[in-house]
């Protein structure tokens, strides 16, 4: 089978990540835990947090800018502005109406989509479906997460998993046969609750229970999330190689969801792929949800990672659960 046509290609790509580094050794004054424990169950030696006045639209507009600057164009040009993540600013409106407002994107569609540590390849999809329906010239699709105003600081278990940042790029309609490739995307609703934040929502507002109980905080089965993460990212990484009619030993580099490198490491090896050819930043910033992908894009471009004519292969897994993979040529 010869690789199909992508129907959209990348236009430039950006990134924002907090200046303040936090080190598992830093963490180990927060909270009972030491930097080995840190560093060989998950592979993180430190995180970027930000600081308490800067939002998620901040951080995603500061990415967003950027990949504007990259590809040439102006925030006037955006038809689309895609929003993803776990961690909007407010309820209601959309963090994507605040980051457009901030980047002056005035001439698109702004919303949010809520895929937790899927949400960036969530977002490139439906990107691709508006630019290939003719309603937009360029998608702006951001992800913008800011972790730390979601962990439970008390909680030993997750609070060191997780990092701030933000990731965005700029997508137009291919005009050759650079793009994406395939995608493959699902979720699971029936296991929402091995990483949920239980209470705060509409259906369990906020009370006094809810913050006695920390229940509008980050909650998760780690050894559950673990078996799952690693199960439903080799499922995808498979389904977007065959959709892309090539196999593990055809792409170039590998850029996983940087949850924790067992989990990185593990799907690798069911994709085929040795870890020479694999992006790794985990170390550096933690579980940055769905910010981790496009960071570790913009990186492994700026480093020159990635040169024209490679294949990349990318592979999510987060809350919902959701999960994905898409197969890219540069
Ligand atoms: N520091 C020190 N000890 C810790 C600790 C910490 N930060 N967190 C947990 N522990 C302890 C536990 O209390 C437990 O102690 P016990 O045996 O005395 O009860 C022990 O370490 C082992 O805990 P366990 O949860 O079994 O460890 P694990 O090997 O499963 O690793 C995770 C825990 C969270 C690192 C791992 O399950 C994981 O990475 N899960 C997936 C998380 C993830 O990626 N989430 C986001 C998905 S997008």
């Amino acid at each position: 089978m010869s690789q199909p046509k992508p129907l959209v290609e990348f236009a430039g790509t950006g990134r924002f990540l907090p200046d303040r580094v936090v080190t598992n050794d830093d963490m180990a004054r927060i909270v009972d835990t030491n930097d080995e424990w840190i560093r060989t169950r998950t592979g993180i030696r430190e995180r970027r947090l930000s600081d308490d006045d800067t939002t998620a639209a901040m951080m995603g507009a500061e990415a967003g800018r950027k990949a504007l600057e990259n590809a040439g164009i102006g925030p006037e040009d955006v038809g689309t502005l895609i929003v993803s993540t776990a961690t909007p600013d407010r309820w209601l409106p959309s963090t994507a109406c605040d980051a457009q407002a901030l980047l002056g994107c005035s001439n698109a569609m702004a919303f949010d989509v809520s895929a937790a540590c899927s949400g960036w390849l969530y977002g490139l999809s439906m990107a691709e479906g508006y630019l290939t329906a003719g309603r937009a010239r360029y998608a702006l699709v951001i992800a913008a997460e800011k972790m730390s105003a979601i962990v439970d600081w008390s909680d030993r278990t997750t609070c060191v998993l997780f990092g701030d940042g933000a990731g965005a790029a700029v997508l137009r309609r291919a005009e050759g046969d650079r793009g994406i490739v395939s995608a493959f995307h699902r979720s699971d609703g029936h296991l929402a609750e091995l990483l949920y934040r239980p209470g705060g929502g509409a259906s369990v507002p906020m009370d006094e229970g809810v913050l006695a109980r920390r229940d509008h905080l980050l909650k998760m089965s780690g050894r559950e999330i673990f078996k799952n993460a690693v199960r439903s990212m080799a499922e995808a990484a498979s389904n977007a190689l065959e959709g892309a009619g090539i196999s593990g030993d055809e792409i170039d580099l590998m850029i996983p969801h940087q949850a924790n490198i067992r989990i990185v490491e593990a799907t690798a090896k069911y994709a085929n792929i040795p870890m020479e050819k694999v992006y790794v930043n985990v170390d550096r910033y933690g579980n940055m949800s769905s910010s981790s992908i496009p960071v570790a894009l913009d990186e492994a471009l700026e480093e020159g990672r990635i040169q024209p004519g490679m294949r990349v292969l990318t592979a999510t897994f987060g809350a919902g659960l959701t999960w994905g993979a898409m197969v890219w040529q540069f």
